[in-house]
C-alpha cells in the first residue's frame, strides 16, 4: 500500500478525533492541543496512528540501604561506590510480600491512575523483568490479575536491563498494527533476591523497584516515533545468573556454589555499555529524522554515572542538563530504571509537550535498545477527587474478590471426579472423536 503524504490523521481511539478516551468513557485529559502540536517526526510523518505514553507511575520499597550500611556487610567504602558508580543508596524489598509482581502492580496502578484509564481497557501487559517471580507463570499474568485487567493479554519480556525499552518498542508495534489501543509496559525488579550479598563487585550496584507506562493509540502525531533493538549473545557469559534455568537446573550443588546469584565481568560490561549507549542513541535519532542537537532530554539506563558520562555526555556531546540521572537514589534497578527516571523527570518539570526524548538502555544478553519519543501529551495529573479515589479502590477490591472467587471455584471443582464434572458427555465425546 503506498503512503499518502497529504493524508490527514483519520484514525481515532473510540471514534473521537485527536483524543483517546479514558476508562470512564469521558474524554481524557490527553486531548490534541493544536497550539502545542509539534510537527510530526519523519519516521511517523504519514502514519495516521501513533503510540503515545499517556500514563506513568512507579513504586519503590520503603527500606533504604545506604553505602554506609553496605560497609557493614562487605569490604567496601562509601567513597569507592560513589566515585566508581555515582550510587549513594538503593531501595530493597525487605518484606516477603514485596515481590516483582507486587511492586509492578503498584507502579501499573499509578500509571493507569495518572492516565485516568480503567484496568479493563488495557489490551496487553508487557512486563520486562530480570527477576521474575517464577520461570513461569509470567510476572505479567500476576500483574494482570492484580490489576483486574480482565481483557488484557500478558507476557514477560526477557532482555535484562534493556527490557523496558524493548517493551516500549513492542507496545508501539502492537498499537501501530491496530492490534491494541492500550498497552501497559512495566519494568519490575527485586534484584536484591538474586544478588550475592557477599560479592562486593555486584551487591553495591543493584536496587529494587518498579516503573510503568501506559501506551495508548492516538491520532495525535508524535509519541514513540522510532526504536532500535540490538543483541550480541557472544557476550552472554559477561552478565548472567548461571543456575536455575534449563541449562543448569537448580540443585543442592548450584545453591551451595551460589550459581543462582548474579555473576558479572564489570569491566567488560562497562566497555560494552559505553560503546552501545552512544551508538544506539545516534541510530535511533537517525531513524526519527533528528539530530543530537534536537534532543531535549535523554533518559539513559541508570547503571553507573561514569557510563552515562563516557557515552552520552562525552561521545555524543549532549550537555549534562539534557541528561536525566537519579541513580544516586536507587542504584541499578534494571528494567525499572528508565520508567522510574521518567516519572521523576516529569515530577521535576523536566519534560514538556513538544520535547524530543531518547530512552536508551543496555544489559545482559548482551542487549541494547533505544526509543525516540516526541512527547505530545500534557504532563499534569488528573485532579484527585474523593469520588475518583473511591471508584478506584472499589475496582481494585472487586478485582481481588474476583480472583479469590475463581481460585475457590477451581478448588471446589477439583474435588469432584472427572465424570461428574463433565456429566460423562465430554468423555464420550472424546472417545467418539
Ligand atoms: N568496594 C571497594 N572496592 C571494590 C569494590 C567495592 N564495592 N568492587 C570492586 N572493588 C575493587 C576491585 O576488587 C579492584 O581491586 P584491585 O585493583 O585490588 O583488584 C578495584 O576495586 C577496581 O576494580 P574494577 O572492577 O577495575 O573497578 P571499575 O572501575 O571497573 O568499577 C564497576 C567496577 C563494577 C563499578 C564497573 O566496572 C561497572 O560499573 N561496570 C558495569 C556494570 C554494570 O553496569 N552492570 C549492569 C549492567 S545492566
Amino acid at each position: 500500500m503506498s503512503e499518502q503524504p497529504d493524508q490527514q490523521p483519520t484514525s481515532t481511539v473510540n471514534g473521537t478525533s485527536g483524543v483517546y478516551r479514558n476508562g470512564n468513557g469521558s474524554n481524557s485529559r490527553h486531548q490534541s492541543q493544536p497550539e502545542q502540536q509539534p510537527s510530526a517526526p519523519q519516521a511517523n510523518k504519514f502514519s495516521p496512528r501513533s503510540a503515545q505514553i499517556v500514563g506513568w507511575g512507579y513504586h519503590v520499597p520503603e527500606k533504604v540501604i545506604t553505602n554506609f550500611d553496605l560497609e557493614q556487610i562487605v569490604d567496601t567504602q562509601d567513597e569507592w561506590i560513589r566515585t566508581r558508580t555515582g550510587i549513594e543508596e538503593r531501595h530493597v524489598a525487605a518484606a516477603p510480600s514485596e515481590t516483582s509482581a507486587s511492586l509492578g502492580i503498584r507502579a501499573a496502578r499509578a500509571a493507569l491512575e495518572s492516565a485516568d484509564v480503567a484496568p479493563s481497557k488495557v489490551d496487553l501487559i508487557i512486563c520486562a523483568t530480570s527477576s521474575p517471580e517464577h520461570i513461569f507463570p509470567s510476572t505479567a499474568s500476576i500483574i494482570q490479575d492484580g490489576l483486574g485487567a480482565s481483557n488484557a493479554g500478558a507476557f514477560d519480556l526477557s532482555a535484562a536491563c534493556s527490557g523496558f525499552v524493548y517493551g516500549l518498542s513492542m507496545a508501539r508495534g502492537h498499537i501501530l498494527a491496530g492490534d491494541a489501543e492500550y498497552v501497559l509496559v512495566v519494568g519490575a525488579e527485586t534484584l536484591s533476591r538474586i544478588v550475592d550479598w557477599t560479592d562486593r563487585g555486584t551487591c553495591v550496584l543493584f536496587g529494587d523497584g518498579a516503573g510503568a507506562v501506559l501506551v495508548a493509540a492516538s491520532d495525535v502525531p508524535g509519541g514513540i516515533t522510532a526504536s532500535v533493538l540490538g543483541s550480541d549473545g557472544s557476550g552472554a557469559d559477561l552478565l548472567t545468573v548461571p543456575a536455575g534455568g534449563s541449562a543448569m537446573p537448580a540443585s543442592l550443588e548450584t545453591v551451595s556454589s551460589g550459581g543462582h546469584y548474579i555473576k558479572m565481568d564489570g569491566t567488560a560490561v562497562f566497555r560494552f555499555a559505553t560503546r552501545v549507549m552512544a551508538e544506539a542513541t545516534r541510530q535511533v535519532l537517525g531513524k526519527a529524522g533528528l539530530s543530537v542537537d534536537d534532543v531535549d532530554l535523554v533518559i539513559p539506563h541508570q547503571a553507573n554515572v561514569r557510563i552515562i558520562q563516557n557515552s552520552v555526555l562525552k561521545q555524543l556531546k549532549i550537555p549534562e542538563e539534557k541528561v536525566f540521572v537519579n541513580l544516586q537514589k536507587y542504584g541499578n534497578t534494571s528494567t525499572a530504571s528508565i520508567p522510574i527516571a521518567l516519572c521523576e523527570a516529569i515530577e521535576e518539570g523536566r519534560i514538556h509537550p513538544g520535547d524530543n526524548l531518547v530512552f536508551v538502555g543496555f544489559g545482559a544478553g548482551l542487549t541494547w535498545a533505544a526509543c525516540a519519543i516526541k512527547w505530545s501529551v500534557p504532563v499534569s495529573k488528573p485532579e484527585e477527587t474523593w469520588w475518583r479515589n473511591t471508584q478506584r479502590q472499589a475496582t481494585y477490591q472487586a478485582a481481588a474478590a474476583r480472583s479469590m472467587w475463581k481460585r475457590a471455584i477451581r478448588r471446589v471443582y477439583s474435588q469432584f471426579p472427572e465424570e461428574s464434572r463433565w456429566g460423562g458427555g465430554r468423555k464420550e465425546g472424546n472417545e467418539a472423536g
